[in-house]
């Protein structure tokens, strides 16, 4: 499928809610199988990605009900109630199910297999395997690092004491669920801080996750406690609309209902040093994450160097970033961010290939881009089949000279699955053509 979306001439507007947090909504069906006892959940995103963690889920006995407006009931089986999936795990285009699901099956008594699609299965793994392995887990990646994941069954795990080489919430997370499986107490030291969800749920589960500065500790055996979760909606999918009312907004726009996690907001950071003005009203917090309604007033930006102790928290928005950057007056400079080259495409060559077909002059680093902002042409461009490349030139459409089309549009339902609609409530002239 492809989009075709025409710049904007009345601007675009309104207040929007879009849909459930992707890493929060995987955790939520993660830790609920596991509990004891029956967990509601309201505001799961029902996109591909998180619908292939319920299908795992399912395959290994938990029963869930099916989502409808994002509620659902998951029955937890307790610690030990999973039972070994008939077939092989099929995750689709998720690295969060995988890598995730990897650490949660690395210390059951059955064995099981995960494979993805074709993005997915080009994506690094030893990053999980090799710590997992010496926790005395049986897994085995594909020759080239890659998938699938073959895990075999083991008597137990143990405890370790850990330095993330790189920093990874889906790593960390992983080890996190594999310690609750593991003799003795396992902690983590990150090497600058990622997306705490995992350890907040848990606290929110009843189960003790001891945080330090940048050291995450947890013993294994306890028992997760089935607790009601309220799911924020996406600061990674409103992260678009945030950009498109900075450029192309006729007036202020709201995002409601916004999950603003201190480890998710480096874009809202940056973007406000470039000269946006975005304000946080309604603050809350609703299951032990920060939410807010975010109130954006169109604004004229200006290019800046991207602190690189932003890039971690900022790491899944660096494609809308990059689009900013473009109409914004003067260079941006990303750097520090060589982990884009492993997300569902390798996003420094998406962004850097697609940005210069729109006539943006961008000069492309190992680890990162710097791009001169100006004057984006109409054109076509290709999204490399994911999700988060697709949406960011939707927005680039929006103040460019005539239309502008982005091919392999399939995938943005992994993520944001009523993306046109919510898109077409906003004032966006958005089509899709097979
Ligand atoms: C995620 C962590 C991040 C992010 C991904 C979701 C998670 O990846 O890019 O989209 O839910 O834990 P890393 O673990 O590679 O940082």
């Amino acid at each position: 499928m492809h989009f075709r979306v025409s710049p904007s001439r009345r601007g675009v507007r309104g207040s929007i809610r879009v849909p459930g947090d992707k890493s929060i909504s995987h955790r939520a069906l993660i830790l609920a199988a596991i509990a004891v006892g029956s967990t509601r959940i309201r505001g799961l995103l029902e996109g591909d990605d998180v619908l292939a963690t319920l299908r795992a889920i399912q395959a290994m006995g938990v029963t869930a009900t099916s989502p409808c407006d994002g509620k659902m009931t998951v029955e937890g089986v307790g610690l030990r109630g999973l039972k070994a999936p008939r077939e092989a795990l099929d995750l689709g285009n998720s690295g969060t199910a995988m890598r995730l699901l990897a650490g949660l099956l690395a210390g059951q008594s059955f064995g099981a297999e995960l494979v993805g699609d074709e993005s997915l299965s080009t994506r690094p793994m030893l990053r999980v395997a090799q710590p997992l392995q010496r926790m005395g887990a049986l897994v085995k990646t594909a020759s080239g690092g890659t998938p699938p994941i073959v895990i075999q069954p083991v008597a137990g795990l143990r405890a370790i004491e850990y330095r993330l080489p790189i920093a990874s919430a889906q790593v960390k997370s992983a080890l996190l669920l594999a310690a609750l499986y593991a003799k003795g107490r396992t902690c983590i030291e990150e090497p600058s801080p990622t997306r705490d969800h995992t350890e907040r749920m848990l606290e929110g589960f009843g189960y003790a996750c001891e945080r330090t500065g940048n050291r995450i500790c947890l013993s294994g055996g306890g028992k997760l406690h089935a607790s009601d979760v309220d799911i924020p909606a996406d600061v990674s999918s409103a992260a678009f609309f945030v950009v498109a009312a900075l450029l192309a907004g006729s007036e202020q726009m709201c995002m409601r209902h916004v999950g603003t996690n201190p480890t998710r907001t480096g874009l809202l950071e940056i973007l406000r040093r470039m000269g946006a003005r975005i304000e946080e009203q309604n603050r809350r917090t609703i299951c032990g994450e920060p939410v807010a309604d975010l109130m954006v007033t169109p604004s004229t930006l200006h290019g800046i160097e991207v602190p690189t102790a932003l890039v971690p928290l900022a790491i899944d928005e660096i494609p809308i970033l990059c689009v900013a950057a473009a109409h914004a007056s003067g260079r941006s400079v990303i750097r520090g961010a060589e982990e884009l080259r492993h997300k569902e495409s390798d996003r420094i060559v998406a962004m850097v290939t697609g940005l210069r077909k729109l006539g943006i002059a961008v000069e492309e680093y190992a680890d990162g881009l710097a791009i001169q902002g100006g004057h984006i042409g109409a054109g076509t461009v290709d999204s490399f089949a994911d999700h988060r490349v697709a949406m960011a030139f939707c927005m680039a459409a929006l103040t460019a000279d005539g239309p502008v089309t982005i091919r392999d549009c399939d995938n943005v339902s992994t993520s944001f699955p009523n993306f046109l609609e919510v898109a077409r409530s906003a004032g966006m002239g958005i089509d899709a053509r097979e």
